[in-house]
């Protein structure tokens, strides 16, 4: 190292020290497995980690709920579950009164429903609503669904275009959106860029085109304060095992704004979205409210660890989250200009923090061979095609010397590859 750039790491290590130090979020850390070693984890974006009273939970439920209750236990909570955890997450991260959050299958299962049942009825109100909006930088599973459900229902699909290190904005909304247009789908947080889309502007742009919209929250819930509410959304989904920590597949959650309940019909109609779920009546009847967009019995093994997530947001607060979210990924975006830059790495998301989610993408054409030999040596960010290494910074359980340290292993990883 050139005398400047050991001045450059040292300034670096003492802001990285001075930011834990007045972070009033600092001591949640220790509250995740794992946050004993050195490991740095750059991935709570993708899978989060689990906190340890999850460990606890899930131990607990196999001894005495599922082991001492049987199948009691679906009487006494069970079948209650993905509606009390629904309203406790739309409460605590997404802005939702009770009554509007449900948990259910995948992202991608509850998104299929959501977004065909929105389609059906969109066309039944107006025959001339037939396409759905989507950009093509959204993530594969929303345009496949979208794309699917066009050829099954004889719909279209409009594209609108964004730069990889951007996302939708109300220009190119506004632009695709029309007498046509049946529902919109797009992402509150790009899954490639960390683009924060301007979620309330968004779809006031997709109501005034008289179209329903249907918003991907899985990179915002529990980094990205929602007011779901307050922005009018009509309907939402989004992952759990990101920033929820409810651990690898865990269910998902979908939003159903209270005034669409009883107009949409969802179409895997299976006994546990009737009404009277053990009156197996010879026709399906879908139940009033939320528990029409269930289909099969609910996971509930899955949605135990989010709980705790759950119970900490109510605990800090998402606001809080979000300010050392931003901070965060402030400190990773300067460390990026000062080490990563002489070395060719772009930073292919918005700089403004405000437009930005919770991860930060750094684009280099090594970027995939970097990302192979940091997994061996315990620094573990994610790849995106092309040349993006996604650095995700879950607030609750990363702290600015981490994110320095696995900034410096990304350099070191560079110069080996170079
Ligand atoms: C933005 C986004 N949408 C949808 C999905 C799909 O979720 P699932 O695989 O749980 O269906 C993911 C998964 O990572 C995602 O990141």
């Amino acid at each position: 190292m050139t005398s400047a750039e050991t001045v450059a790491v040292e300034t670096l290590a003492d802001e990285a020290s001075a930011l834990d130090s007045a972070d009033p979020l600092r001591e949640y850390r220790d509250r995740f497995v794992g946050a004993e070693s050195s490991l740095v984890y750059f991935d709570g974006n993708s899978l989060g980690r689990p906190l340890r009273a999850s460990v606890d939970r899930l131990a607990r439920f196999a001894q005495d709920e599922w082991g001492g209750r049987l199948i009691r236990g679906w009487d006494e909570s069970w079948m209650q579950l993905p509606f009390d955890i629904g309203d406790a997450l739309g409460r605590t991260a997404l802005g939702a009164a009770p009554g509007q959050t449900v948990i259910g299958d995948s992202t991608t299962v509850l998104l299929y429903k959501l977004v065909r049942a929105a389609f059906d009825a969109a066309v039944a109100a107006d025959p001339a609503r037939v396409e759905i909006v989507v950009d093509r930088d959204n993530f594969p599973t929303d345009r496949y669904l979208v794309e699917g459900i066009a050829a099954e229902r004889g719909g279209t699909v409009r594209w609108i275009d964004v730069t990889l290190d951007a996302g939708v904005d109300a220009a190119s909304l506004r632009r695709a959106v029309g007498a046509s247009t049946a529902v919109v789908v797009l992402s509150h947080v790009a899954y490639r860029s960390g683009f924060l889309a301007d979620a309330a502007t968004l779809t006031r742009i997709a109501h005034d085109a008289g179209a329903l919209i249907v918003w991907d929250l899985c990179h915002s819930a529990g980094s990205v304060p929602v007011q779901a509410d307050a922005w009018d959304f009509d309907l939402a989904v989004g992952c759990t095992y990101k920033y929820l920590n409810g651990g690898p597949g865990s269910p998902a959650f979908a939003y159903v704004a209270t005034r669409l309940q009883d107009r949409l019909v969802q179409p895997v109609q299976g006994w546990m979205g009737t009404a009277d779920v053990f009156a197996m009546e010879p026709a399906y009847q879908p139940a009033p409210g939320t528990r029409r967009f269930l289909s099969g019995t609910p996971p509930i093994v899955g949605m135990l660890a989010m709980q705790d997530t759950i119970a900490l947001l109510d605990e800090v607060g998402i606001r809080a989250v979000r300010d050392k979210s931003v901070a965060l990924t402030s400190f990773a975006v300067r460390v990026a200009d000062a080490l990563l830059a002489p070395l060719g790495v772009v930073v292919a998301s918005p700089r403004d923090p405000s437009a930005r989610g919770g991860h930060v993408t750094l684009s280099h054409p090594a970027m995939r061979a970097v990302t192979a030999r940091l997994w061996t040596q315990d620094v573990i960010p994610d790849y995106r095609d092309p040349g993006g290494l996604r650095i995700g910074l879950s607030p609750l359980s990363t702290s600015f010397a981490e994110t320095l340290a696995g900034l410096r292993a990304v350099e070191a990883a560079l110069r080996a590859e170079a």
